[in-house]
């Protein structure tokens, strides 16, 4: 680097020092216990269940989806189901599953990698169109959306925490929930795979969303406590993060 004078290499060295000050808080590296058995996630009661269209066959070449995705803000419309069967298929359904010799399940695939084959991390669901003031839960197993027993006004106060980020009134909202107890039982020090899994679902659904011709945003927000405490599943789930998926001003799908 040239340095013109020395008042500016002072500044220089005055700029680093700051930013040596904030030093990065590390999560300690995690390892596998001896012992463990499977935990599934919970089952959370439903008052209807909705079994999800067939994806959409999209044409869209890999190139063209990495080269135009970026974070879109404003939306014009919430998804619909077939669009949201697609994205879920392609980045939480559970495609195969293998089982040890005891018949207990030993790891777990879908299309975000997820840390010691465990899909820890579950997607929560609001403001799919026409289905107003519902929250769901998307079923990984059999590619179904669960509506869970929440008020309407419960629903709204998580929307509201998405309102107050950016305006999802025109889109869909994903929040991201741990299961804390399957990860827990096979690591120790697991805090950082659960932030690494959501990261890994973050990369894929956008570009997922690109291949269908939707626009997306990811959230800085984890939207812990709200969801447990709207669930009622304080200490079993943390909030870990959330999306915003909508559709595009003028329809110029290419798929
Ligand atoms: C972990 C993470 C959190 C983010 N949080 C927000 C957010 O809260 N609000 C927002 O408008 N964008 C958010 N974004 C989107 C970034 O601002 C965006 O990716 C960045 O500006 C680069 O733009 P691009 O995605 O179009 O390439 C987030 C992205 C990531 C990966």
């Amino acid at each position: 680097m040239h340095v013109e004078s020395v008042e500016a290499a002072t500044n220089i060295k005055i700029h680093w020092m700051n930013l040596v000050g904030h030093s990065l808080k590390l999560l300690n590296s995690p390892y596998p216990k001896t012992n463990y058995t499977f935990v599934d996630r919970p089952e959370f009661p439903f008052v209807n269940k909705i079994a999800l269209p067939k994806p959409i066959d999209r044409k869209i070449s890999y190139d063209q989806v990495i080269t135009s995705r970026h974070s879109k803000r404003e939306y014009f419309g919430p998804l619909d189901l077939t669009e949201l069967s697609s994205l879920l298929w392609d980045v939480l359904k559970i495609k195969k599953i293998e089982v040890d010799h005891n018949g207990t399940v030993s790891w777990i695939h879908r299309g975000a990698p997820s840390a010691g084959g465990l899909a820890s991390v579950d997607a929560f669901i609001t403001n799919i169109a026409g289905y107003n003031d519902k929250l769901f839960f998307y079923n990984p197993y059999d590619h179904s959306l669960q509506e869970l027993n929440v008020t309407p006004a419960k629903v709204k106060e998580v929307i509201n925490a998405s309102n107050e980020l950016i305006d999802v009134s025109h889109a869909t909202l994903f929040i991201y929930a741990a299961h804390v107890t399957n990860i827990f039982s096979k690591y120790e020090n697991p805090e950082s795979l659960i932030w690494r899994d959501v990261g890994a679902i973050y990369a894929m659904m956008n570009l997922s969303s690109e291949s269908l011709n939707l626009d997306s945003c990811s959230l800085g927000t984890t939207f812990h406590p709200l969801l447990p405490k709207v669930l009622g599943t304080e200490g079993l789930l943390f909030g870990v993060g959330g999306q915003i998926f909508g559709k595009r001003e003028h329809d110029i799908r290419t798929i």
